[in-house]
Formats: structure tokens, sequence, C-alpha cells
């Protein structure tokens, strides 16, 4: 492997016997090594010349995550992954496009380079740059100890990876067959010249339980490579909540700060209030809002904003079903800010797909966007070697309209359109082979439609997007959420927009009316679309356009 102009190998390793080491061999310098962690993978970092032919050596140990990184340009540049492509062969470098392009992974949605994902944290604009960090395991495809990984882009849709940022506590590494946690979501606050981060420490049993320990913790950065040491900045919950207590976001009201974080109390999942004046020290006003509906384990990742005169407050529901059947749902709530409290005035579902949660905004410029992450709660995963785990929604850009939640995809996703397959009116059409599956459907019907939309079929599996007497909703059958009613509350659908992106679906209702988000697993990368409407002539105009890949 030849550094070129990188001076850094980050390599994340784990003994498999007693003395496992890595070493770093070239012709000119001395061998580097270090030990490999012992319970845990430790994160090793060489220092390298740059423009220099290494090899790495393992010796009694696996490695899950390797990159070079330390180059004077990484924003633009990004890190360079290496893999090993068979156990004895040695580590290369990985061209981006090649790796991600497979049947299971996404083309234009952001997703790891491998392992598992969750939650989007600390998204922001900063000189220049949209950053987002995410909840990461890198040494698996399942949930595990927590670091954050990180990615910025210039346009919020083509990403570049950058070194993992944090990583979970060390007596955690020390003794993870007992203890758990690590750098739980959190959100930052840019400034001009510097960026403030907030998020949550947890370290507890395996089992959560009122042993478990969630602080909140803040740190700084002003170029975003490098971060200061955390300090925290809240230690125990308020009286009355529970030991789930994460996740901070934090705002500007008037000339005062808040930051909302995600429990329950009296076993009612709560948005938690805070206030202060300095950003560093916290006074706990009270819950900002209780959620009525049972059975909600935490309202994780709550988020306040003020939006078009409004005041909008959302989370998401642990550990809940809803009506329909569907696990973990995001909720939204409109209100006005009285008192510090939200006075509510209407509410809905974030997304009726329900593969969407811990959704984050932020604001730039005049827009305010989210980003959710693409979660699989119905066990549907299908795990292969250097595959991913979870990715992020398109961003959305969000508004109040006659008082409900809008949601559409930032227009900067349009600069991803590729060849058009299909354009016509009047008609119903049926596209049976796309070849990469990645595309953009746009129907706009003259009034009220009843259809069917068969949106993929693999096998005896299918995901559809269904208009009849019940309503609208996505239906799987085959798959494990087959049963599960993805709902979307809108009386009529007089237009769609559907981003189909090999294992994940976005629909686009009335212009953003509602928003469904759902996977499906294909295992070959040929989709399909087959527009099935009661009555074709209300189509007044479609199309269909493949979308380009975001990794080239
Ligand atoms: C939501 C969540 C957060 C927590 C994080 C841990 O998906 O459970 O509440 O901070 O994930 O990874």
């Amino acid at each position: 492997m030849n550094t070129g102009q990188y001076t850094c190998l980050e390599i994340f390793a784990k003994q498999t016997a007693a003395g496992g080491r890595v070493r770093v061999l070239s012709k000119t310098q001395e061998t580097l090594e270090q030990a490999a962690g012992g319970a845990y993978y430790a994160w090793l970092k060489f220092s390298l010349k740059p423009d220099t032919e290494y090899e790495i050596v393992c010796d009694d140990c696996e490695v899950s995550l390797c990159y070079l990184s330390g180059n004077e340009n990484i924003l633009e540049t990004g890190v360079r992954y290496l893999e090993r492509t068979g156990k004895e062969s040695g580590f290369i470098l990985q061209d981006l496009a090649a790796w991600y392009d497979r049947p299971a992974r996404e083309t234009y949605h952001f997703a790891p380079w491998k392992n598992w994902m969750n939650d989007p944290n600390g998204l922001c604009w900063f000189q220049g740059y949209y950053h987002m960090f995410y909840q990461f395991n890198p040494h698996g495809q399942e949930w595990s100890n927590m670091y954050w990984g990180h990615a910025v882009s210039k346009d919020l849709i083509r990403w570049t990876h950058l070194p993992i940022v944090l990583e979970p506590q060390k007596e955690i590494l020390a003794d993870p067959e007992t203890i758990k946690g690590g750098a739980f979501s959190g959100c930052a606050v840019a400034d001009e010249d510097e960026v403030v981060f907030y998020l949550t420490r947890h370290q507890g049993p395996l089992q959560d339980c009122a042993d478990t320990v969630e602080q909140q913790w803040m740190m700084r950065s002003r170029d975003m490579i490098h971060f200061t040491q955390e300090k925290c900045v809240i230690e125990n919950p308020p009286e009355g909540a529970s030991f789930d207590f994460r996740d901070p976001k934090v705002l500007k009201i008037g000339a005062l700060w808040y930051m909302v974080l995600g429990s329950s109390m009296k076993g009612r999942g709560a948005i938690l209030l805070y206030e202060s004046k300095d950003r560093e020290h916290w006074e706990y006003v009270q819950p900002l809002l209780t959620e009525e509906k049972n059975q909600i384990r935490c309202f994780e990742c709550p988020d306040l904003m003020e939006l078009d005169g409004r005041c909008l407050a959302m989370g998401a529901f642990m550990e809940h079903h809803d009506d329909c059947g569907r696990y973990q749902m995001s909720r939204y709530y409109i209100g006005n800010w009285q008192d510090r409290k939200l006075e509510i005035t209407g509410e809905g579902w974030f997304d009726f797909g329900s593969n969407c949660y811990a959704m984050q905004s932020f604001e730039h410029q005049g827009r305010r966007i989210s980003i959710g992450w693409i979660s699989d709660f119905y066990g549907e995963h299908v795990e292969y070697p250097g595959g991913a785990y979870g990715s992020m929604t398109i961003p959305r850009q969000l508004r109040i309209r006659n008082g409900r939640l809008y949601m559409t995809p930032i227009a900067e996703i349009a600069s991803l359109k590729g060849e058009i397959l299909y354009q016509g009116s009047g008609e119903n059409f049926a596209l049976q082979t796309i070849q990469g599956n990645a595309y953009r459907a746009k129907i706009r019907f003259a009034a009220n439609t009843l259809f069917t939309i068969l949106l993929g079929q693999d096998d005896d599996r299918s995901i559809s997007l269904i208009h009849d007497a019940e309503g609208l909703r996505i239906e799987t059958k085959g798959v494990k959420s087959e049963g599960i009613v993805f709902r979307a509350d809108v009386e009529e659908v007089k237009d769609l927009e559907i981003y189909m992106d090999r294992r994940v679906v976005e629909v686009y209702v009335n212009e953003g009316e509602a928003v469904g988000t759902k996977l499906f697993y294909n295992t070959s990368a040929e989709g399909c679309f087959e527009l099935c409407a009661m009555k074709a002539g209300n189509v007044v105009r479609a199309e269909l356009a493949l979308m380009k890949s975001i990794w080239r």
C-alpha cells in the first residue's frame, strides 16, 4: 500500500491470542508495531511517511476497520479505506464506487463504509461544509458500544468519509463482558469560528436498569478534525425521570439557550427541558411535553425548533407499537412556546413507513433540514461480509403548512437525476427490469386516484404502494414486516415522488404532506416499477429516471 498524501494509519485491532499485535513494515523505515486490544478492539494510530510503500501485518489479531488519515486536505480527500480480500492477503486500498455497488447497498443514501450505523448526530454547517456525525459500531453489523463516525459534504448529497471522532469510555473497553455504552447521540451548535457539541455518555450493565448512568457531556472544535476534551455538564436526571436520560439537542430562543433531552416521567415518554445563559451551566426547567400514549420506554432523540412562526418538537418512541402494528414510530408536535412548555395545536407521525428513526434537524440559510436514520425494526436486514446495517434518509426540508408538517427532499437531490426511462401521461406503465434499481418516479394525478404500484419483486417477496378504499399504504409480502399496515394519514393522493435505492424506498406524498420510508432487500440489483391506476386517464404526468450514485 502506498500512503500517497496520507500520514496516519488508523486501525482497530483485537487480539485472537496473547501477544497479538499489528506491525507496519516499510523498506526504508524501522518496523512500527503496537499491541492489539485484549478485551476489546484498540484504536491504533501509526504515523507514516507520505508517498511511501508499507505493508500491514497482523499477528494473532483481527482487524475490524482500517483507513489512512492525517492528510492536510482531509475535508476534501476524506480517508482511504483498506480491506484485505482474503484471510492471508494483505490490506489493499479500496475504490469507493466499486465497494458500494452491491444489490443490498444504497447508492445515493448515505451509509457507512461497512458495519452498524444508527442515529445522525451533530448535524451542522461550518465553514463551507455540512457535517454529519453518526452512531457507529465499526466492528460489526449489530449495535454495540458506540463510536461517533463522521462525514462531510458540500451539498448534503455527496459525502466524504472522515476519521472516527469518539470512542467508548476506557472502562467499557477494559470490561466489555459486563459493561456497555459509549458515546451516545448528541448535537452540534455552530458559531462562526467554533462548534460546540453536546452528547450523552452511557455506561452501565449489559441489561439497562437503575444502575445505568447517562450523563450529558460537551466538547468543542475549531477545525472539525481536532476536538477538546469532553466536560460533563449534566450529571444526574431530574427527580422523577427514568435512567433513560439522553440525546441532548440545543437551541437558542430569545436570549437563552435550551436543551431538550429524551426520557420518561412516571412511565410516560417525556421530553425534558433545560435552560442556560452560557451554554455550559444548565438548569432543569420541566417536561416540555409528556406523551399520553402507553408503553413508550423513552422519548428518544428529541428535537425542538422554531419553524414558520410556530414551534415544532419531534422525537422517537422507544419500544412502542402503534395501532397498525408499526414498531418504534416517530412523532411530531406543532404548537406555541408558552411558559417554556409546548402548547400543542397539531401532531402527526413523522414517517408512515416506520423505518425512519432518530431524525435530527439543523438550520442553514433559512432552510430547516432533517435527516433520519433508516433503521430495520422488523428483523429484515440481510448480513453479508463487508455490508452495512443502517443508512440515512435523503435530507428533508421541513415546513409547516395547514397545521401539518410537510417534508420534501432537498432541492439538491435533483443533481443526481440520470437517464429518463419513461415519460408519459394518461396511461399505466410498467418497467419490469430497471438496471441498478436506483431511480426516482414522479406521478401527478388530475384528481384523487386509486392505484397499486409494484415497487419491488424478488421471488415471492414484494413491496407495493397501494391506494384503495382503506387508504394509502406500503404493503410488503413474504418478508417479516408482512401484515403490518404502513398507512399514510392523507385523505387523497394527487402527487407522488418515489425514491428507490436498492434496499430503501422513500415515498413523498402530495408534495410532502406525508413521507414513508421502508426497507426491502433485493437479491439482485435489478428493480421494477409497475403503475396500475384505476383511472389511468388521471395520470397528468409521469416520469421515471435513474439516479446516479454518490460514491464517485
Ligand atoms: C436511538 C438511540 C439513542 C441513543 C443511541 C445509542 O436510536 O437509542 O437514544 O443515544 O441510539 O446508540
